[in-house]
């Protein structure tokens, strides 16, 4: 195991990058053997890219609106990767969907990790306060969230692991989503990637 190679991580962001952020905690406390190499955000706005630069992780944006299709900017995203020599990509609060481009270009593993406990509460318009209204909604006493591999399907591949919390009637979407990203989130999706760069 110590003499493994690092695997080699590229982390897919939208937005805020808490879980990036819980990645790059995690790398710098040795936690798994796998070295996160580039960070791709959907849009230039996404707080992960400041994240990024203030650990020297190289970084990169591909905006939907300048490419003529879904399926462009997949290439070029996978090229990437490919040039980067990357072995695992890790989806953490990236709102593209991958086109069959992605999956036919870039063959090496893709994760997710999504604010529910899969199959429940997943699917097109899922994330988000999204899914946390939804889950006070439907009067769920539990919750929790799932990492999975990526399929061409919108949160419906295999499932890596799982965790829960309990739901408190304290709770707002805004409360849950803040305490699922905090106290289950980041360390499931630091277990899950621990697990894919020991095999
Ligand atoms: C997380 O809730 C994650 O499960 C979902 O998008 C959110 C991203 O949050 N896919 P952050 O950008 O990591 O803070």
């Amino acid at each position: 195991m110590q003499n493994a190679q690092k695997k080699r991580i590229a982390v897919l962001c939208s937005g805020s990058g808490s879980n990036l952020q819980a990645l790059i905690d995690a790398e710098k406390e040795n936690k798994f053997n796998g070295e996160i190499c580039l960070v791709i955000a959907s849009n230039p706005n996404a707080y992960a890219l400041e994240r990024a630069k203030q650990n020297n992780i190289q970084t990169a944006v591909f905006y939907l609106s300048t490419f003529a299709t879904p399926e462009l900017r997949d290439n070029a995203i996978t090229n990437l990767l490919n040039l980067h020599n990357i072995d695992l990509v890790v989806l953490a609060g990236y709102l593209g969907i991958l086109t069959p481009d992605f999956f036919a270009n870039f063959t090496n593993p893709i994760i997710n990790i999504h604010p529910s406990l899969l199959p429940k509460f997943g699917g097109a318009g899922m994330h988000g306060l999204a899914v946390h209204t939804a889950v006070i909604n439907a009067k769920e006493t539990h919750s929790g969230a799932t990492v999975h591999y990526v399929d061409c399907g919108i949160d419906t591949g295999c499932i890596i692991a799982q965790d829960s919390l309990e739901i408190l009637s304290t709770d707002t979407p805004e409360i849950l989503q803040q305490r699922m990203l905090h106290q289950i989130e980041h360390p499931l999706l630091v277990k899950a990637v621990t697990q894919l760069c020991s095999e």
